[in-house]
């Protein structure tokens, strides 16, 4: 079902590394358990003259850089600073902000304060206060992003007139599968050059610029005893032009002992582990896993090498969704008291 602007407001992220991509997709998610089709793109994939006819739009923006925006916002950011645009700009729109960032920080969560004040300048009508998200918290950025989302949950709840269909949150809700998982064998021929035309259509514009480069050295250049470890690192052949100041960003992939274990756990065969499959959109405004990090036909050992974040401190949304999975009435009532904050403040998991 292709959303209805009625039930669809938009999620706009900028990110540097990922994380304020998986917070919007994590706020998607708690919209859609209200009955909402939220539209979810990277700030600049996102047609900027279009945003003046939003009703509303949720940004979850990070600060990069020593306090600048994320890459895949500065092409938006320049046209929002732009002299030309009318004050009104953003009369009609009603916004809220989740800034992510790290208060050891000189420029604290500077990218989501300056968007702030520049779309109230606009005329954009707050819908709640910017929200500071600190990745210093003792609970993380977790602790700020949840409680942006439960305050704004709650305003726009109360936004019928803009969202008629808007239920009241149901954590417990299931929800449809966000991808379809479409096994190589089951394909027809001629099907799969489709879909990758589908797949490169998918790659949001800033991932078109990940280049790969094999390292011939890495050596620290600092004394072991400092705290700081600094590396020079060579790349074989690097045409890439780059300038003073540029970051060359670094994609981890799993430690294959870590992947065993893993393996071992879930009792993975190799049958299993390796039949080649494509991923498809159950949804149009569903968000398929970075194309730098994932290509199809992929398989589930790829997916364990490359793309699950395998030693990540799992966040409350995590034991949330598998919660909504689970079968067992005993294991559904454990994961809730681990998504349940305040269990979560004095459990030690991890
Ligand atoms: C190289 C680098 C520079 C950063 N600069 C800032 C900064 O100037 N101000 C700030 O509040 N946070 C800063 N942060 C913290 C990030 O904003 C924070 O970790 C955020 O969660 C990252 O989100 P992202 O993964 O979506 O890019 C910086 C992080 C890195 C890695």
């Amino acid at each position: 079902m292709s959303p209805n602007p009625s039930d669809s407001p938009l999620i706009l992220y900028g990110t540097e590394t990922g994380t304020a991509r998986d917070c919007a997709e994590n706020f998607v998610e708690t919209l859609r358990l209200c009955n909402l089709h939220p539209r979810l793109f990277s700030f600049d994939d996102f047609v900027f003259e279009d945003l003046s006819q939003e009703k509303v739009i949720i940004f979850i923006i990070a600060t990069s850089g020593q306090g600048q925006m994320p890459s895949n916002m500065r092409k938006g950011w320049r046209q929002m600073l732009s002299k030309h645009l009318p004050t009104n700009f953003f009369d009609n729109t009603f916004f809220a902000i989740a800034a992510l960032g790290d208060s050891s920080y000189v420029e604290y969560n500077f990218a989501g304060k300056k968007l702030y004040r520049r779309i109230l300048a606009l005329g954009g009508k707050e819908i709640i206060k910017l929200s500071l998200c600190d990745d210093q918290h003792p609970n993380g950025m977790d602790e700020g992003f949840e409680s942006f989302k439960k305050d704004c949950i709650t305003e726009l709840c109360q936004m019928k007139d803009l969202f008629p269909s808007i239920e009241t949150l149901d954590e417990s809700k299931q929800l449809p599968p966000k991808y379809i998982l479409r096994y190589l064998e089951g394909i027809e021929d001629g099907e799969t050059e489709e879909m990758e035309r589908n797949e490169n259509k998918m790659i949001s514009g800033s991932e078109r610029n990940y280049v790969k480069m094999r390292v011939l050295k890495n050596e620290r250049v600092t004394h072991i005893d400092h705290f700081q470890d600094t590396r020079l690192i060579t790349f074989e052949n690097a045409t890439e032009d780059y300038n003073p100041g540029d970051v060359a960003q670094i994609q981890p992939e799993n430690f294959e002992e870590v992947i065993q274990m893993v393996f071992d756990a879930l009792n993975f065969d190799d049958e299993q582990l390796d039949r080649p499959f494509h991923l498809e959109k159950s949804d149009p405004y569903v968000l398929l896993p970075p194309k730098h990090i994932l290509t199809y036909p992929t398989t589930l050992r790829i997916c364990f090498k490359k793309l699950f974040d395998i030693n990540s401190i799992p966040t409350r949304a995590f034991f949330q969704s598998l919660s909504r999975i689970s079968s067992n009435e005993m294991e559904k009532e454990r994961l809730q008291e681990l998504a349940d904050y305040n269990s979560l403040v004095n459990a030690n998991f991890c």
